[in-house]
C-alpha cells in the first residue's frame, strides 16, 4: 500500500516524517484539538499510524512502528478519537442481574436499522453505489478479522475458546479460498475493482476511517479488550440480514455466485457467530471481568453509533446526487 495525500497539517508532517529512516521528532508539533470523530486530517494520520502494525506502507521504513516520537504524537490523537467517541456515544450502564447477551441484544435493537443502508443496497442502488458501498468496506474487509485478533493472546478461558472459534470461521479454518477476506477480494474483482490491500486509501473519507480505526484503537490496547469483545460481538449481531440484504441487491444488479458469495457465507456464518460473540465471549467474559461489562457494552455502542454515522454519510451524498467518497486526489500512490 502507498501513502495517499495528506489531508492537512497532521498527515502532511507525518508524511514528511515517514518517508525518512526512522528518526525523533518532536511529537508536540502535533497539536492537540478538538474531539473528533469525522476530521478528515485526524482519522487519516490515525490510519496510518495504525496500520504500520498491520501490513505497512511500500515508502515507510518498518522501524517506525515502535518509533517513540510517532508513538507519542499517535497518543495525542487518539485522545482526540477518544474524546470525540465519548461525546458521540453514550457510555450504557452495565445490569449485572440481566445476562450479557440479552443487554447487548437490546443495546442492538435500540440502535434500528432506520435509515438503513443495507435496504437500499437491496432495493434502490445502481450498480455504481454499490461498487461504492465495496470500495468503503474493502477498507476493512481486506484485513476482515485482524483487529480483532489482537484481544486473542488477552484473553483466558471460555472467551479465548469462543473468540478463536469466530476468528477461525473468519481465517476460512485456515483454507485460503475460504478466509473471508479473499472471498471479499472475488466480489471486487468481479465489480471491475482494483482488490490490492489499500488500493483506495485516498478516496476513503473520515467516517469510513473512524469505523476501522476504532477497532485498531480497542486492539492495540489492551486496557481497551473488554470493549473490542463488545464491538465484535455488535458487528456479528448486526450482520447476517444485512448481508442477505447485500447479497439480494448484489445479485438484482447482475451479480453471479462468485461476487455474492462474500455476502452469502455471513449470512450462514453470522447466524452462529453472533451467539458464541454474545453469550459465550461477551458473557463468558463479564463473568470473569465484571469491572469491565461496561467498557463491552461501552465497545458494542460505538461500533453501532459509528455504523449508524456510517450510513447517514453514504445515504446523505447519495441522496444529493452526490459521491459518498473523496473525489479522486493527484498525489502520487493515490487513485
Ligand atoms: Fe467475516
Ligand atoms: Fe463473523
Amino acid at each position: 500500500m502507498r501513502l495517499p495525500a495528506p489531508r492537512g497539517p497532521v498527515t502532511a508532517l507525518f508524511f514528511e516524517h515517514l518517508t525518512c529512516r526512522p528518526h525523533a521528532f518532536d511529537p508536540s508539533s502535533v497539536c492537540s484539538g478538538e474531539p473528533a470523530v469525522e476530521d478528515e486530517d485526524l482519522q487519516l494520520a490515525l490510519f496510518v499510524c495504525y496500520e504500520l502494525h498491520y501490513r505497512g506502507f511500500d515508502e515507510v521504513d518498518d522501524g517506525w512502528e515502535w518509533n517513540p516520537s510517532l508513538l507519542e504524537a499517535r497518543q495525542v490523537l487518539e485522545r482526540r478519537f477518544e474524546d470525540g467517541l465519548a461525546e458521540a456515544v453514550p457510555r450504557p450502564v452495565p445490569t449485572p442481574s440481566v445476562p450479557m447477551r440479552r443487554v447487548l441484544a437490546e443495546l442492538v435493537a435500540a440502535a434500528g436499522d432506520d435509515p438503513s443502508l443495507a435496504a437500499f443496497l437491496e432495493r434502490k442502488a445502481d450498480l455504481g453505489q454499490f461498487r461504492e458501498f465495496v470500495v468503503h468496506r474493502s477498507i476493512y474487509h481486506l484485513k476482515e478479522a485482524d483487529p480483532h485478533t489482537w484481544a486473542i493472546p488477552r484473553l483466558h478461558g471460555g472467551a479465548k475458546a469462543a473468540l478463536v472459534e469466530i476468528q477461525a470461521d473468519e481465517y476460512g479454518g485456515g483454507r485460503l479460498e475460504r478466509m473471508h477476506s479473499e472471498l471479499f477480494r472475488a466480489t471486487m474483482r468481479k465489480l471491475d475493482l482494483d482488490d490490492s490491500y489499500g488500493a483506495y486509501l485516498g478516496r476513503i473519507p473520515a467516517i469510513t476511517l473512524a469505523v476501522g480505526n476504532v477497532m485498531s484503537l480497542f486492539g492495540l490496547h489492551r486496557r481497551r479488550r473488554g470493549a473490542l469483545l463488545g464491538h465484535l460481538a455488535a458487528f456479528e449481531m448486526t450482520s447476517s440480514l444485512p448481508n442477505l440484504r447485500y447479497g439480494h441487491g448484489l445479485r438484482r444488479l447482475g451479480g453471479d455466485a462468485t461476487a455474492c458469495r462474500f455476502y452469502d457465507e455471513h449470512v450462514r456464518a453470522d447466524a452462529v457467530h453472533e451467539q458464541v460473540a454474545a453469550h459465550d465471549m461477551c458473557g463468558g467474559f463479564a463473568a470473569a471481568h465484571p469491572d469491565l461489562a461496561g467498557d463491552v457494552l461501552y465497545g458494542a455502542a460505538c461500533a453501532l453509533a459509528l455504523d449508524r454515522l456510517f450510513t447517514g454519510h453514504v445515504l446523505d451524498r447519495w441522496t444529493r446526487g452526490a459521491t459518498s467518497l473523496r473525489e479522486a486526489d493527484l498525489a502520487v500512490g493515490s487513485r
